[in-house]
């Protein structure tokens, strides 16, 4: 199994293109099973999760042109059409490798009525249920059932419109229900939607291929259902987790960086969070400029709780964590969309971290240095934390268990080695 040496110390210097965002990506190429013609896709990262749900999709009967990889090449264009064959299941070894599978649920049962989907894998982070997805398919008019770890969804007659109010924020929740009423009959209103910019995307896509939707970004999403939709061309949107995983590098590091690509709008509270702790942000033609303020003083601690967007995203807390644990003074972390989300901190201790963990905050004392060490990634945005660490750490540390950053960074070590890193992937 792969691991990653670094060897810490280096700051940062040069530029980094961002990719296409893995959590946009994924739902919209779900979505392409709605179509009745070919779909193309720009943009779209390199990442394990990206071919997982491209052998689900060629499972399910889509025909997809995906170009393989070539070394320091970032994103590709994605064809997907429908190959006139169809599978309404989702199988485990599928499903198992990535959570996201289950956003092929609202579409298979929007255009074939049925579907099954196993219950799902993906990162170890709470446990996650699909409650919510199910429960908003049945206001639909589908039937679910559950059977040895499978989910039967049924709708014989075709979806029919309704009002689904999410008691809180669900994003591929939200996604799934706005995929499936695309084709119910009459309107749909999914009620406490989740705002998050990937959803935001999905339903600019939807709207690509002919659906009707309007008040994607706010609460309230109303769906008025189409008979059929067709092809489009759309290019997906910066990742925003990518990027915020690159300023907390640079930000430990000392680093000066330019971000190719990155789109800050999205990112504003995390901006805002990140100046007050003493980065600041320049920007460019191409991107932006991200350094310190000044370079001789340390970081300043910060008191962050993770919110659906546009609050803090859960998935930044591991890296932001990381970047504190080289701040002065006293830095407190509050996750509250996921429970167990703290699988990091025992790692990060390893590497002479103080962090103390009480309920669902940790309490970071910013340290003097800290060592590299041998450590172990737990889940996708945990690894990234160890690779932040890593890169600030004297000394050299290996990280294992790096098919988790394979999950949803694409070329991390290539775009971190152009920055100086000493980063290398070893058997
Ligand atoms: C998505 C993102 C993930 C991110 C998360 C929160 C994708 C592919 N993944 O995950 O990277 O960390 O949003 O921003 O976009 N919940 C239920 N029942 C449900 C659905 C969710 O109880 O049916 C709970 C979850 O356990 C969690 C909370 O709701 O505590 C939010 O989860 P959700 O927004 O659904 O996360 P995902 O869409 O899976």
């Amino acid at each position: 199994m792969d691991k990653l040496k670094i060897v810490g110390g280096i700051p940062l210097r040069g530029q980094i293109h961002i990719s296409g965002a893995k959590n946009a990506a994924l739902p919209l190429m779900a979505a392409s099973l709605l179509a009745s013609d070919e779909v193309i896709l720009q943009n779209v990262p390199h990442l394990a999760d990206i071919t997982t749900m491209a052998n689900l999709l060629m499972h399910c009967g889509l025909e997809i042109n995906m170009p393989v990889a070539k070394t320091e090449s970032f994103g590709h264009t994605l064809s997907l059409k429908p190959s006139g064959k169809v599978e309404t299941d989702a199988p485990y070894d599928l499903v198992r490798k990535m959570r996201a599978s289950v956003l092929v649920l609202g579409p298979l049962v929007a255009k074939y009525r049925r579907a099954k989907v196993s219950m799902p894998g993906g990162c170890a982070i709470g446990t996650r249920p699909i409650d919510l997805h199910l429960k908003g398919l049945e206001k639909l008019g589908a039937t679910v059932t559950l059977e040895g770890g499978d989910v039967y969804v049924d709708a014989p007659l075709g979806l029919q419109g309704a009002e689904i109010t999410f008691p809180f924020i669900t994003v591929t929740g939200t996604e799934n229900i706005m995929m499936a009423a695309t084709l119910a009959r009459g309107e749909t209103k999914i009620i406490n939607a989740a705002k998050e910019p990937e959803v935001v995307d999905l339903a600019k896509f939807l709207k690509a291929m002919g659906a009707k939707i309007t008040g994607e970004g706010s609460d309230i999403i109303t769906i008025q259902g189409v008979d059929q939709l067709g092809g489009c061309c759309h290019r997906i949107i910066p990742d925003r987790i990518e990027t915020g995983t690159y300023l907390a590098a640079i930000g430990i590091t000392n680093g000066d960086v330019e971000l190719i690509g990155a789109d800050l709008d999205m990112l504003s509270v995390v901006k805002g969070e990140l100046i007050e702790a003493g980065l600041s942000f320049d920007q460019t033609k191409e991107g932006v400029r991200v350094r310190r303020t000044d370079p001789q003083k340390s970081l300043k601690n910060l008191t962050l709780k993770t919110d659906p967007y546009p609050g803090f995203p859960t998935d930044l807390q591991a890296q932001l964590m990381a970047m504190m644990t080289l701040a002065e003074g006293i830095s407190t972390i509050t996750e509250t969309i996921f429970e167990n989300r703290f699988m990091h901190v025992a790692e990060l201790l390893r590497m002479g971290a103080n962090i103390h963990i009480h309920g669902s905050s940790a309490v970071v004392t910013g340290v003097e240095r800290l060592k590299g060490a041998p450590v172990m990634a737990t889940d996708l945005r945990a690894s990234a934390s160890l690779v932040i660490s890593a890169l600030a750490a004297e000394g050299e540390s290996i990280i294992g268990r790096i098919y988790h950053l394979d999950r949803g960074y694409e070329m991390i070590e290539a775009k971190l080695r152009r920055c100086g890193a000493s980063i290398e992937r070893i058997a």
